[in-house]
């Protein structure tokens, strides 16, 4: 099917594009009332995103109430590692909480790889198939999937943490453990990627959340040896990778074999184009906490971003996702700047 706006895609493959296209990471989600019912209407989060039907009515609500110009499938990271045996639950203000754990050879048995994607994931899919036919169209819709290296922190931590030093601990005490488990997430999610490409995804991100805790030596042995495997095999649709705070591996990042690269707000838009060139679309970057200010405040570092970006490759977004108690009002202004904003190049 032809979509009618497909700004997001011209802008992730370097073509001519007649103004920046906008989405924000976790855009399908809390801010919304309107998510907020229907997700009040279930039993919880994971009954939401093993609903089809309802997945796909609140990975809708941002293009219909927001204006944005992609959307992204309402799921988790986190179905992965439940694919391959390790149940997740998730718990009201607190996230995600894992019973089990992976940190010694035993644990391996919670990190299944021959199984049909398909077959466990198959909510997903439905989902992804359902929503484009409700877009009919209209905007491109993103799949995406956690870095192994992210879920590798919670596959081993079992928990959120800042420090993740469980994770962290494994690449020091048992490397050889740590690469056997980052090979079979990445094998699982080379296919789940292929899965939704399959069911109508018409752009894939990675989403390394917990890049930023790793020095260089290890992110480049532990994170990126992987996200070259993945981003080699998606060649079907744009890859976007976003490794939130590997501020030391951003070039490397972007010699992968990708379309985009995520830029976290804490780096510079015009530091990262010069150290990656022209070759890749960035994507990003304003500090999502620019969303508490007022709305003239909200337009006027919108317009400061913009007018930062010396190219025309670039997809406006969050430097991450967005809050959920930003008002939506302010997301609105945040949208409406970017897309009166002119391209000088
Ligand atoms: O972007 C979107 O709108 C699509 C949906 C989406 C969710 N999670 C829904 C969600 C996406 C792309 C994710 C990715 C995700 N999940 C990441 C990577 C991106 C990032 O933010 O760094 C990570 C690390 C997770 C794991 C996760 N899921 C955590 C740590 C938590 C709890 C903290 C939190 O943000 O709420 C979640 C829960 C979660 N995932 C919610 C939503 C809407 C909130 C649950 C609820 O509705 O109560």
């Amino acid at each position: 099917m032809k979509i009618q706006n497909d700004l997001v895609l011209r802008a992730a493959r370097g073509e001519a594009i007649e103004r920046y296209p906008v989405w924000l990471m976790r855009q399908a989600g809390r801010i919304l009332p309107e998510y907020r019912a229907v997700r009040g209407s279930l039993s919880g989060f994971k009954e939401l995103v093993e609903t089809p039907e309802r997945a796909a009515e609140v990975t809708i609500q941002p293009v219909d109430i927001l204006g944005v110009d992609a959307a992204i499938i309402f799921s988790d990271i986190l179905v992965v590692p439940e694919a391959m045996g390790l149940e997740y639950q998730m718990i009201e203000k607190k996230g995600p909480w894992f019973e089990k754990t992976i940190r010694s050879e035993e644990g391996l048995k919670f990190a299944q790889t021959e199984f049909d994607v398909e077959d466990r994931l198959g909510y997903v899919t439905e989902a992804i198939r359902i929503t484009n036919k409700e877009l009919n169209g209209r905007v491109p819709l993103i799949g995406f999937a956690g870095a192994p290296w992210t879920i590798f922190c919670y596959m081993t931590e079992g928990h959120g943490s800042k420090t993740f030093s469980e994770a962290r601990k494994i690449l020091y005490t048992n490397p050889t453990l740590a690469h056997e488990l980052l090979s079979r997430i990445t094998k699982v999610t080379i296919q789940y990627l292929k899965a939704q490409i399959k069911a109508g995804a018409h752009i894939v991100q990675v989403f390394d959340s917990w890049a930023g805790i790793l020095g260089k030596e290890q992110y480049t042995e532990f994170g990126l040896k992987y996200m070259d495997q993945i981003a080699a095999a998606i060649n079907e649709v744009p890859v976007t990778l976003f490794a939130k705070g590997a501020y030391n591996s951003v070039s490397d990042l972007a010699a992968l074999d990708c379309n985009t690269v995520g830029v976290d707000w804490n780096m510079q838009m015009s530091e990262v184009r010069a150290a990656i060139g022209e070759n890749r679309t960035l994507q990003g970057n304003l500090d999502p906490c620019v969303l508490y200010s007022s709305h003239q405040e909200v337009e006027r570092q919108t317009n400061n971003m913009l007018n930062s970006f010396i190219s025309r490759r670039h997809i406006v977004n969050l430097g991450h996702g967005v809050y959920p108690d930003v008002d939506p009002e302010k997301v609105k202004t945040f949208i409406k700047t970017v897309k009166s904003y002119e391209i000088q190049y």
